[in-house]
């Protein structure tokens, strides 16, 4: 038999607990699927006296010193489940540089400086694969960096955090507020302790950047990111979106278009929108993940599947360390970041949005006139417009009104302009809500 492949697995946490798992459950078939035994190095974690169950691994094979891990000469690939920034860059940039093949589920790291980690590989003439960073199980990222290589993506819309998925869900389903949703999902160990992350769109974000880099063979980093977190839609903003037979759902969107000058460009963003429930995404709920890939000839294409926890996570995982082991066996590697085509990125003004707008006026006469004055003022075009009485209560001649409009498709810019001077219309007494919309409506 060939010699084994040999790992060095940092982190044992959530993801690096089930990849032991898996490394242990799968062995014999992991080791014909590749032509060699895979074989665990050692583990580097941050506390050697952790209890860790009845994992399946021989205890001494522990360590807290990382670094040595990864420079033994015996290690051939690194598998990184740690997390964060640093130390995760220096490590990884070291194993790259020395030739080892690198596995990561760091979205947090390829979305901050993802070049630094591509240049080593470049240089060291390992691989860098990281499926499990972006949707967790889903196969997503192999498709877009081979099996979609033939073609032209022109947009990517998906639900890539868990966690603000089934809060948006469980706001859906039973009308109750963010708090209370953020807390059931605390209680059912969907949110982290401290959600920041997840519930600021963070998260959402790293991966937004990682699935553009691809899409376009762009480098997207986290700051070239539009980001609103899903902290501010309130009960009322779900209610609105039911009422127009949607659904609110954090997106990230990263698209195609031209910039201001009219050359070809990408706008990289995340925020909350409504959906209609006839949309491909409406119907992801809980905690699943789904991402929606446009492309020339293929057309519509759909990912869907679970984006988060231990096992799917490793199960990504897995699949890289088995493809990476086969290059290192064939003495190959997958080719290098493609990023030729170097697309700016615009900023959120000038990428084309839709509004959907509720607003409490005064209900007397000339005011819709005045309202549809700001918007033809901003060249902002409306689609739909609809007025009931303030509360929507029974029709009558009250002392104010609820206005609620949609508009058709502008600059985010121009939008926005328009709702900072509605709400300074003495007319209106309240912006109640203000939603972007995705999707036809
Ligand atoms: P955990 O917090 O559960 O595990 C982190 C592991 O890293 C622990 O084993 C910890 O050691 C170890 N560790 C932390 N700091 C150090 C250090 N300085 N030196 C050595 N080891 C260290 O994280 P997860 O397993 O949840 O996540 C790991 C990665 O996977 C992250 O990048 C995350 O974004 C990504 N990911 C996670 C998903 C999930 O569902 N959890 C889904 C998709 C991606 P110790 O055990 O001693 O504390
Ligand atoms: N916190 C993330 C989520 C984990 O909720 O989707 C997966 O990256």
């Amino acid at each position: 038999m060939t010699s084994p492949v040999r790992l060095a697995l940092l982190g044992c946490g959530t993801v690096g607990s089930e990849v032991v798992r898996l490394l242990h459950g799968q062995a014999a078939d992991l080791a014909a699927r590749i032509g060699a035994p895979l074989e665990i190095a050692g583990i580097a974690v941050r506390r050697l006296g952790r209890d860790r169950g009845d994992l399946p691994v021989d205890p001494t094979l522990f360590t807290t010193d990382a670094l040595g891990l990864i420079k033994r000469d015996d290690v051939d690939v690194v598998v990184e489940v740690v997390g964060g920034i640093e130390p995760a860059r220096g490590w990884l940039v070291e194993a790259l540089r020395a030739g080892k093949s690198v596995v990561t589920a760091n979205k947090a790291l390829l979305a901050e400086d993802g070049a630094a980690l591509h240049d080593a590989a470049a240089e060291g003439g390992g691989d860098l694969y990281y499926e499990a960073s972006v949707a967790g199980a889903i196969p997503l990222l192999r498709p877009l960096r081979e099996s979609l290589h033939g073609d032209r993506i022109n947009r990517v819309t998906g639900i890539v955090n868990g966690t603000t998925n089934f809060i948006l869900s469980a706001m859906d389903a039973t009308g109750a507020g963010f708090a209370e949703a953020l807390e059931e999902a605390t209680e059912l160990g969907y949110a982290e302790a401290d959600p920041t992350a997840d519930v600021e769109g963070f998260d959402a974000a790293a991966k937004a950047a990682i699935l553009a880099s691809l899409a376009f063979h762009t480098r997207v980093g986290a700051a070239d990111v539009h980001r609103e977190g899903i902290t501010e839609v309130t009960a009322a903003d779900v209610a609105s979106a039911k009422a127009m037979g949607c659904t609110i759902k954090l997106l990230c969107i990263a698209a195609r278009g031209a910039d201001a000058a009219g050359r070809e460009a990408v706008s990289v963003r995340v925020h909350p929108a409504m959906i209609p429930l006839g949309h491909p995404l409406a119907s992801v709920g809980d905690a699943f993940n789904a991402v929606f890939v446009e492309a020339e000839a293929a057309g519509p294409l759909m990912f869907y599947g679970r984006g988060a926890g231990g096992a799917p996570t490793a199960s990504a995982v897995l699949g890289d360390v088995v493809a990476v082991s086969r290059n290192r066996l064939a003495g190959v590697r997958s080719p290098s970041e493609s990023a030729y085509a170097d697309l700016p990125v615009r900023p959120m003004g000038e990428a084309l949005t839709r509004y959907h707008i509720s607003l409490d006026v005064a209900d007397r006469p000339g005011v819709l006139e005045a309202v549809a004055g700001v918007f033809a003022r901003h060249d902002v075009s409306i689609a739909t417009v609809r007025q009931g009485p303030a509360g929507g209560g029974a029709a009558g001649r009250g002392e104010d009104a609820d206005l609620v409009i949609v508009t058709h498709v502008a600059p985010d810019a121009a939008l926005a302009a328009t709702v900072g001077e509605l709400r300074g219309l003495d007319i209106v007494r309240s912006v109640a809500s203000v939603l972007r919309v995705e999707g036809g409506l």
